[in-house]
């Protein structure tokens, strides 16, 4: 079921002078969306299987994602990758979210959990992996309200910070927010922020923590046997 926030403000906190109006405009939006009476969510209706994938820019997290969808056929959402694709399609919210990317920030989180919400209903599948979410509190508030479900696991790709700086300025992708003065602005996030989610959900016994130095082979090796142990437990 669909639940009222009582407070935007706590769970929209990220602000910079850049976007500010993008950010009020996208918050009376959201004002009109939250306001609207008790509904069925849909995906209640689905025996959903949720896994968070967690780890620091360059950390593997959409490469070992790949592997975990062709050998345990998961759906993969990748947060990051629905953002793009957001600026992309022209969205009214395109500019917010591209500055909130150049500046290594974190999207308002409706926003972002609007967008996965979206995947999740139009897929036939209930088994999802959810990369690069949540980056933070605020995020991980912003699911459980919205989506109203936990995730089962919690997947955290831990490599040394050198690296994921290699690995980032190695990888040409064209993304915007792949060069040195951004990265390190999405370290400094990743620290600040993400950490805490990982110690949330470590206390919760719902961590797996994954060495991700090595060749994508061996880290996938590392990966495997979590999803193999919870293949029994999905139907
Ligand atoms: O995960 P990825 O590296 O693709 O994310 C790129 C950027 O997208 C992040 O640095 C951040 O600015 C934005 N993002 C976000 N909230 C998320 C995931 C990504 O704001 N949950
Ligand atoms: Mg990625």
């Amino acid at each position: 079921m669909w639940r009222r926030v009582a407070s935007l403000s706590a769970l929209i906190s990220s602000t910079s002078n850049r976007c500010f109006l993008d950010q009020v405009a996208y918050r009376m939006s959201t004002c009109k969306l939250f306001s609207s009476e008790v509904k069925e969510n849909p995906l209640t209706l689905k025996d959903l299987f949720i896994t968070f994938v967690l780890g620091g820019p360059g950390s593997g997290k959409g490469t070992q994602c790949a592997k975990i969808v062709e050998t345990f056929g998961y759906v993969h959402l990748s947060a990051g990758e629905l953002l793009r694709r957001e600026i992309a399609s022209n969205s009214e919210y395109g500019s917010m979210i591209l500055n909130t990317i150049k500046d290594g920030k974190i999207v308002p989180s409706e926003m972002t959990v609007r967008l996965i919400q979206k995947e999740m209903e139009l897929s036939n599948n209930h088994k999802f992996l959810i990369d690069g979410f949540p980056r933070n509190e605020e995020n991980r508030i912003a699911f459980e309200t919205i989506i109203g479900a936990d995730p089962d696991i919690v997947l955290f790709f831990n490599c040394p910070e050198e690296e994921m700086v290699k690995r980032v300025l190695n990888r040409n992708q064209g993304r915007v927010d792949d060069n040195i003065e951004t990265i390190k602005k999405r370290l400094q996030v990743f620290k600040a922020s993400n950490l805490l989610v990982v110690d949330y959900y470590s206390d919760k016994g719902k961590l797996f923590e994954i060495d991700a130095t090595g060749t994508e082979e061996e880290i996938f090796e590392r990966v495997r046997p979590v999803f193999a142990a919870f293949q029994h437990d999905q139907k």
